[in-house]
């Protein structure tokens, strides 16, 4: 197997000994640091690089070292996919894979001997997860998972709403909330916006390795393992989210549905609807700047659907929990990934704050 192994300072010694340990039972330890015990450092930086080995499939599974090894238990088990187990005995290690399936094992170097950290991760690496009542709870475990969010549009999880922290996204956010921000500001931002959040949510997407000869040798790369997508953007507003998407991701196909509300019945009528012909097979991204009442987006995740979609997101700059509640209560397995969740629609169907009307600011017609 290939290890992610790191520690921080107190636990770089246990490192160092357990990394030739687990080499000589035929494993392969991909150490990601810290490289001295000298300097102190933070558990959580060296804890995210093993983590992120492991969700990335480059590892398949890690063991983190600090001093009572609770730091970096605690650190793993923030992230999507991990399942950290803090061990200091050999019979926990074991259960903690065949019951729970842990994908980490935490060791405290100032709390458990040298020795003993040794087969703690010797019966550790030698079990396998059970099936059977084990994987329901296992699988119980994984749905608390998702229901509590998280950016990570590859663990299969589903119906979660996400919203997008980063900073680069909240600083241009706040400039495209400005009334006084130009036609032409408004709409560049919105594009670089609609990127940086692709470039979020397709933080953990399959990687494949490949072969690479670089001018001075040949080397091994990763290239994207081919997944099919499809972004469509619900007009008009929707369209001033396609091109920043596009930059990032420009295999994507892109379709388009356009909607009006009927202004007896008050509902969604779609007067224009094209789609790529494989929609079953591609993850679908729906784009909308403005999820208000989620009435045109709930409407447009129908269509899709009744056309064969079967993995659809949805994907707004600013979200109102009155839309966020439609399309989570008739389309529940949908992720919803905004930049914002704001306060309430006001008495026009307007976001408060939110930022206007997008499409008369992304076009001018205002
Ligand atoms: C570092 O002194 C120590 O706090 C850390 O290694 C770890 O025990 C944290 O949980």
């Amino acid at each position: 197997m290939r290890i992610a192994i790191g520690a921080d300072h107190a636990g770089f010694s246990m490192k160092e000994d357990l990394k030739g340990y687990i080499e000589g039972l035929g494993h392969f330890a991909e150490d990601v640091g810290t490289f001295s015990g000298e300097k102190s450092v933070d558990y959580p930086d060296w804890c995210m690089k093993a983590c992120e080995k492991i969700t990335s499939g480059k590892s398949d599974c890690g063991i983190l070292i600090c001093g009572t090894g609770i730091g970096m238990s605690i650190a793993a088990n923030k992230v999507n996919g991990i399942y950290a187990a803090l061990c200091k005995d050999e019979f926990t290690a074991r259960v903690s894979r065949e019951h729970n399936g842990s994908n980490v094992l935490a060791l405290g170097a100032r709390t458990t001997e040298p020795a003993l950290a040794r087969n703690i991760a010797k019966a550790w690496l030698e079990a396998n997860p059970e099936g059977g009542r084990h994987l329901v709870r296992r699988q119980k475990v994984a749905d608390m998972e998702d229901r509590a969010g998280g950016a990570d549009a590859e663990t299969g999880s589903r119906g979660r709403i996400v919203v997008l922290e980063h900073p680069l996204i909240q600083h241009k956010l706040s400039i495209v909330r400005d009334k006084n921000t130009s036609v032409k500001d408004f709409r560049d931002l919105v594009q670089e916006i609609s990127g940086l959040m692709v470039y979020e949510i397709f933080r953990n997407l399959p990687l494949e390795e490949i072969d690479v000869q670089t001018p001075v040798c040949s080397t091994k790369g990763f290239s994207l393992a081919g997944k099919k997508l499809a972004v469509v953007p619900v007009l008009r507003a929707g369209l001033g989210m396609v091109e920043g998407i596009l930059r990032l991701i420009p295999n994507a196909k892109v379709g388009h549905i356009g909607l009006y509300r009927d202004p007896d019945t008050l509902l969604p009528v779609d007067y224009y609807c094209k789609l790529p012909n494989d929609i079953g097979e591609r993850d679908v991204f729906v784009v909308d700047p403005m999820l208000a009442t989620g009435g045109s987006a709930a409407a447009a995740i129908s269509h899709i659907k009744r056309l064969g979609g079967l993995r659809i997101s949805l994907v707004s700059l600013i979200a109102a929990p009155e839309g966020v509640e439609k399309v989570a209560s008739e389309h529940p397995e949908v992720d919803i990934f905004a930049a914002a969740l704001d306060s309430r629609l006001n008495e026009h169907g307007y976001i408060v704050p939110g930022l206007g009307d997008a499409g008369d600011r992304l076009f001018g017609t205002k």
